[in-house]
């Protein structure tokens, strides 16, 4: 009923509004009343649905969604394709990262009503780090996708004789990209959910949850803020507060299994942690 009178209360606003201004020409006053209602309902919205709440953080931090994705493909463009590339200057700690991540994982699979050890998606691979060293000794086969083109060919060599094992190298943007159905045991995303809006990493985030295997898990790795919701400029990520993260994740009607921050790293990186969903 609040919605049915909100509404009514707009139309017969709007109805003296066209009789009294659209009669002449888009006037001054015309945009400015379109203007303020806009922003009324806009704040309505904001009270009402903590996700529109929670959209609207991200947009204000990342100053326009073409900007956002066309600075970061511009930024991977001129990284190496190389360990430290991957590790931002940072490739001395992708041993304890790589150490972590294998711990955090054999939680989830390889045990009765744990997801299997079949196949596996590897999500913002860059050249195959995270498949070398973590998936590729676990599961039978993988899959990686990645934006950046010179990455993936890099892979082939990076994987080496394991190269193998890795079924298709998808060059794709996450947010345009639909893993099969049902095909996957783990879907891994380290460091890339930070490179896709809130709507679009819901909205991946639904797609693979309709591609894991019964007992599948997603496991998100990623930096995650001290506070609110963070701008990196120089790669153009969104670093975000874990509640945000774990709103998305509500958001999708899975829960999260587990949650474990990443230790060893120097107190002067941003907190790391790792997710996995199901
Ligand atoms: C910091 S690197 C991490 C690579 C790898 N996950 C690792 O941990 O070694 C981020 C990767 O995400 C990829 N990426 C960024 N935005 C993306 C997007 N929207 N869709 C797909 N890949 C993306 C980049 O090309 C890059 O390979």
């Amino acid at each position: 009923m609040e919605y049915l009178g909100a509404h009514l209360a707009f139309k017969s606003r709007w109805v003296k509004t066209d009789e009294e201004l659209c009669r002449h020409s888009m006037s001054f006053v015309l945009h400015k009343a379109i203007r303020n209602d806009f922003f009324e309902s806009y704040l309505y919205l904001l009270e009402r649905y903590p996700l529109v709440k929670l959209f609207a953080m991200t947009s204000e931090v990342i100053d326009g969604e073409m900007q956002f994705y066309a600075r970061a493909r511009n930024f991977y463009k001129e990284v190496p394709a190389t360990d430290e590339g991957m590790m931002g200057d940072f490739s001395d700690l992708s041993y304890i990262d790589i150490e972590s991540s294998r711990e955090f994982l054999m939680k989830f699979v390889g045990g009765p009503g744990k997801a299997g050890t079949e196949f596996a998606l590897d999500c913002g691979s860059g050249i195959g780090r995270v498949s070398k060293h973590v998936l590729l000794p676990v599961f039978n086969n993988i899959e990686l996708v990645d934006m950046t083109e010179s990455f993936l060919e890099e892979a082939q060599n990076y994987l080496e004789e394991e190269a193998d094992r890795v079924e298709t190298l998808y060059c794709y943007c996450l947010q345009d990209f639909t893993p099969a159905t049902r095909k996957y045991d783990v879907i891994w995303m380290q460091w890339v959910s930070g490179h896709l809006t809130d709507k679009d990493l819901l909205v991946f985030l639904l797609r693979c949850k309709n591609s894991v295997k019964d007992n599948g898990v997603i496991i998100i790795k990623d930096n995650v803020a001290r506070q609110g919701c963070v701008l990196d400029p120089i790669d153009s990520s969104v670093i975000r507060e874990i509640h945000v993260l774990r709103n998305i994740i509500e958001k999708t009607g899975m829960s999260i299994l587990a949650e474990e921050r990443q230790q060893g790293f120097p107190d002067l990186c941003v907190p790391i942690w790792m997710i996995a969903v199901q």
